[in-house]
């Protein structure tokens, strides 16, 4: 069983009542929005995190702090950003409907340091344009 979205009260709810665990949580995780504390009690529970919109949807793609780290590791804005979301020990669920930035998100077998790893937790703050409408990126 998966759900989506479910902060750690409804999980406790679920898991005093329900006769089957969710297994897989779905959660807005992406460099910048990281529910740390949710991340670490869904692993105490063995659920399973999926990161949905790793990329914020895109609008990451022009923040300067991501830009400067993707050119340190010698990768494209997008590779940082899902390797960011594995190393949290999520699955990451980038979208594309681009055949070659599938290939692309797919190369994510560098290592972040715990430095970078720090960094990205907090980038500079970030302008998701028109996607603020959406209630994840507006924080409503
Ligand atoms: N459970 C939930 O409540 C929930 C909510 C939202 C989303 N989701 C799921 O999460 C997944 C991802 O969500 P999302 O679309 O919001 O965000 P996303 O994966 O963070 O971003 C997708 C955007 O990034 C671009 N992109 C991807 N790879 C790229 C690359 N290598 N280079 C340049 N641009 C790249 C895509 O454009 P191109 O197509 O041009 O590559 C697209 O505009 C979807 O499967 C969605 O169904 C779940």
């Amino acid at each position: 069983m998966g759900v989506s979205n479910f902060e750690q009260r409804d999980l406790e709810n679920i898991l005093t009542t329900a006769t089957v665990t969710p297994h897989v949580n779905q959660l807005l995780v992406h460099a910048g929005n990281t529910p740390s504390e949710l991340l670490a009690y869904c692993e105490t529970k063995d659920i399973l995190v999926e990161a949905y919109s790793p990329i914020a949807h895109g609008a990451i793609l022009d923040n300067p702090d991501i830009k400067t780290m993707a050119a340190k590791y010698g990768v494209s804005v997008p590779q940082p950003c899902i390797r960011y979301t594995l190393q949290l020990g999520t699955v990451s669920l980038p979208k594309t409907a681009s055949p070659a930035h599938m290939c692309a998100n797919a190369e994510v077998g560098f290592t972040i340091s715990s430095a970078d790893m720090d960094a990205l937790r907090n980038p500079q703050a970030q302008d998701y344009g028109e996607h603020s409408v959406f209630p994840v990126y507006s924080g409503k």
